[in-house]
């Protein structure tokens, strides 16, 4: 497996394997992967001939007092972890090979990325978009792949692909969670030993949640406060957000009559985590 650094090498890479008739599946990331991202790879490799993984840690998408500058950087150990699944090539380029100082356009999805995550980080998704339409001009994936734990970033990208006539698929593949429920993160790594227990209350309050709706419940007033009462008791956290919304459009909802995205983000110490469940009715 190759990691090359430069947007002409795996530009040239691309030209060959399209060359050859290859089709190619393309899985963003920031890297310090985990099960979550393997998963998105497994599934590249799975429906295209040849998968390249991205790793950028992209600094447009995050805010001035996020944590961009302590963001985990582990090319050595990602590298091997990809090449034992099976990628093809690593394209991990420097942020001087993004954004080089004259830097200055910009892609904005408008609407759905000023709720839930985009509330709370202003400029966010645009700094995800940028990133995510300049990847896909350098890759030309046929295939991208996505994980559903960031399920906004997930309809936000989707919207951008079909409003800018992208010729990609977007892939949503399922969150993989730890043996106990929490989400799998790159952001798990700065939770202290008491804070990782503290984080179930994300997956277990979704999980109740969920069970109310399969029993029946349909006002989401009462979910939420069960989640936030829930939330509360657990000292460690502090919520951003609980939202029930519709999960295309993402606007809020107050009774169920249709399929829901519960969707929240918490501080549990300094880490800011989020999770999701879709509840089918
Ligand atoms: O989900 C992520 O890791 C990032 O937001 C992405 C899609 C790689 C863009 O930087």
């Amino acid at each position: 497996m190759r990691v090359v650094e430069t947007i002409n090498d795996i530009r040239a890479i691309v030209k060959s394997q399209r060359a050859a008739g290859k089709s190619i599946g393309f899985v963003p990331t920031m890297g310090c992967l985990h099960e979550g991202h393997i998963s998105l790879a497994r599934e590249s490799i799975r429906e295209n001939d040849f998968t390249i993984m991205s790793i950028f840690v992209n600094p447009t998408q995050f805010g001035v007092n996020e944590d961009f500058d302590k963001y985990p950087r582990r090319l050595e150990e990602d590298s091997r972890m990809a090449e034992e699944v099976g990628v093809d090539v690593i394209f991990a380029p420097s942020v001087k090979e993004m954004y080089p100082g004259s830097y200055k356009t910009f892609v904005n999805v408008e609407g759905i990325t000023e709720v839930l995550c985009g509330k709370s980080r202003p400029g966010h998704f645009r700094g995800v978009t940028t990133v995510v339409s300049k990847l896909f001009n350098i890759v030309q994936p046929d295939k991208a792949y996505f994980g559903q734990k960031d399920a906004q970033q997930v309809l936000v990208i989707k919207k951008m692909v079909k409003d800018l006539d992208m010729n990609i698929d977007i892939i949503t593949c399922p969150i993989v969670r730890e043996h106990d429920g929490l989400a799998m993160s790159s952001r798990n790594v700065y939770l202290s030993g008491e804070e990782r227990k503290a984080a179930l209350v994300l997956s277990k309050s979704l999980f109740e949640a969920e069970k109310m709706i399969l029993n029946g419940e349909r006002d989401c007033k009462k979910i939420l406060n069960y989640i936030n009462e829930k939330i509360a008791a657990e000292n460690r956290a502090q919520v951003d957000y609980i939202s029930m919304v519709d999960v295309e459009s993402l606007e809020e909802i107050s009774e169920i009559q249709r399929n829901v995205l519960i969707a929240l983000a918490v501080k549990i110490g300094g880490t800011r985590l989020i999770d999701n469940v879709i509840v089918e009715v």
